[in-house]
């Protein structure tokens, strides 16, 4: 657990500012989840039956396990042990929770504490095409957009999508493109960016992410994984990565973490 929410101040209509794939991941079992998974669910949608209802539309393949849950309720379940549920799944959930609140999100300190100077430690992207992979709420997107000649933003959330478009509303930017995609389904044709930003967003399955991220980049352009900054005293840089041939950089973050951040030049 980050802490990065006091679930005490959310409840479950969280659930519907999610898109379908995250509720595809939230409506099943969580390996490495201490307990009963389906029944913290139920329990915790279980006052909630307008939620229950926006996940069998949104998540029809989660239904079956959706309709478990809820089964499993003890009819005498009391208001406090359904909120007890609620707290404790959201609290579980943080890390998406605050997909659907994305000023909450800025204030998590791999955002809130990021210097603009790890991303220009990296890569000069004057004049370059970029493209920022999952952009949350555009903490590289935006800072690129100061040097580069385009910005597109892709993320996978209608919610921080509508965030970033607001934001380049509210400071009259021009240079940002915000759209959807998935790392492993980049919306654009091949070699089309001079770079290509992440950050937080590679690990799942480096092969196909790092494969993708490779095909819209130009050949001679580069690969920046350029991460938030937060309290972790990490010891080493990312096995897989430096296997990948990216570059290591480390610096220390103003929250005592030890972060690093990776590059790479996809051959010419
Ligand atoms: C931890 S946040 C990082 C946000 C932003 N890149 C940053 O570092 O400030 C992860 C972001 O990746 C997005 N995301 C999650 N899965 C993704 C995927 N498979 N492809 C692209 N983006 C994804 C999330 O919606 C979220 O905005």
């Amino acid at each position: 657990m980050y802490n990065w929410i006091n679930a005490e101040d959310y409840t479950m209509d969280t659930l519907l500012y999610f898109d379908q794939w995250v509720l595809d991941y939230l409506l099943k079992d969580q390996a490495g989840f201490d307990g009963d998974y389906q029944e913290l669910l139920g329990r915790a949608l279980s006052r909630y039956p307008h939620v229950a209802d926006y996940c069998r539309h949104m998540a029809p393949e989660r239904k079956d396990y959706l309709e478990a849950a809820l089964s499993r309720v003890p009819s005498d379940l009391s208001d406090q042990e359904a909120r007890q549920a609620e707290t404790r799944f959201l609290q579980y959930h943080e890390t998406f929770v605050v997909y659907a609140w994305p000023e909450a999100m800025e204030q998590v300190n791999y955002i809130a504490d990021w210097d603009r100077r790890w991303l220009d430690e990296l890569i000069d992207l004057t004049g370059m095409v970029v493209l920022d992979v999952g952009a949350g709420t555009g903490r590289l997107a935006f800072a690129a957009a100061r040097d580069a000649l385009r910005v597109y933003a892709s993320e996978p959330c209608y919610r921080l999508r509508d965030y970033m478009r607001m934001r380049i509303e509210k400071e009259n930017l021009t240079k940002i493109k915000v759209l959807d995609g998935f790392v492993t389904d980049l919306p654009f044709e091949d070699n089309t960016f001079d770079a290509v930003l992440s950050g937080h967003v590679v690990g799942d399955d480096y092969d196909r992410e790092i494969e993708e991220m490779s095909r819209v980049t130009k050949p001679g352009g580069w690969l920046v994984i350029c991460n938030g900054d937060d309290e972790f005293k990490r010891t080493a840089p990312n096995a897989e990565l430096l296997q990948r041939g990216f570059e290591a950089f480390r610096h220390t973050s103003p929250s005592g973490g030890i972060i690093y951040n990776y590059r790479l030049q996809r051959n010419t």
